[in-house]
């Protein structure tokens, strides 16, 4: 905080408008939610609490933290990564640049795969492209009986999936694989879930600056086209999905009708492109015919 009170006495309700500010300047698009949150967590309270007491003053320590994170955000980095957590379909999960930052359409593929397996069934499940584990994890949560395969090319990333899996009590019912896509895997799978870097080549450069200065490309380059991921995910797919398995893919928008050219061509039945509520095309589904 600099301005004009650099030294005096600084309230809740003061570093929060003078922040909402500083954070509109740099052109963040909610300011002023953001600076509850950080101001929340410098002061390792719940946002509502910060309500509760507008009027009480900073320490010099708490103050010096926070200006820290809002520095740090002011320069780009995500929000995410200051606060070392999001929450995903309920659940905690911590983040960090080791891998990419669970997105909301990704809580819309989750949603998606739970709706088709009743609770109390056994089912083994592949995440492939796990990152920070919020599909594996989450699968494994909601779904007591499933056994999942969480497998990435990052052992970064695998590393932050299996503190995930801990945090999030079913360590014991996912098993982390490092490997390219199937190369390391075995078996057949009645759900395989991808959320597969989709994002040209081409495009990256082009990205905000918070999600290609902070985020990991191996986690964002779909390569030339976009889908050069997306098929090699499905033409392995089909030698893993058991007879009757589905295959469920989070993608790209405008990359709907060529990945589903390659769901048909890949022999696999009932292939569909679905929408975000966003109204964007997201999702790809398919099943192995039984
Ligand atoms: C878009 S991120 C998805 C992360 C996470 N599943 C999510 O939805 O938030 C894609 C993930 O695929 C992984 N990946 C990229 N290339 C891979 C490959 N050849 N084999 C396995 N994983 C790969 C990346 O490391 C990254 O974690």
């Amino acid at each position: 905080m600099g301005g004009s009170k650099l030294s005096g006495e600084w309230t809740v309700r003061e570093v929060l408008n003078w922040t909402r500010g500083y954070f509109e300047e740099a052109g963040i698009i909610q300011p002023r939610l953001e600076a509850e949150i950080l101001l929340a967590h410098a002061l390792e309270v719940e946002r509502l609490q910060l309500y509760l007491s507008p009027d009480k003053p900073l320490t010099v320590d708490e103050r010096t933290k926070f200006r820290t994170f809002i520095q740090k955000r002011r320069a780009g980095t995500p929000l995410q990564h200051l606060i070392g957590e999001v929450s995903f379909f309920g659940l905690r999960f911590k983040v960090r640049r080791d891998a990419l930052i669970p997105r909301g359409e990704t809580e819309e593929l989750l949603d998606r795969t739970l709706r088709l397996v009743p609770r109390d069934q056994d089912v083994r499940c592949l995440d492939l492209g796990t990152g920070s584990g919020v599909l594996a994890v989450s699968i494994a949560r909601y779904l007591p009986r499933a056994a999942v395969v969480a497998v990435d090319i990052s052992p970064e990333a695998l590393e932050l999936a299996r503190e995930n899996a801990t945090l999030n009590g079913v360590a014991d019912r996912v098993t982390l694989v490092e490997s390219d896509w199937f190369a390391g895997v075995d078996g057949a799978f009645d759900l395989i879930v991808s959320n597969p870097p989709y994002v040209e080549s081409g495009a990256i450069a082009g990205l905000a600056a918070e999600v290609r200065d902070h985020e990991p490309h191996v986690a964002l380059d779909g390569g030339p086209d976009g889908i050069d991921q997306i098929r090699n995910v499905i033409a392995g797919a089909v030698a893993h999905l058991a007879p009757g398995g589905r295959l469920l893919l989070e993608i790209g928008h405008g990359q709907g009708e060529r990945v589903r050219a390659l769901l048909v061509a890949a022999g696999l039945d009932g292939a569909a492109i679905e929408s975000d509520i966003a109204g964007l095309e997201r999702f790809a589904l398919a099943r192995r015919p039984s």
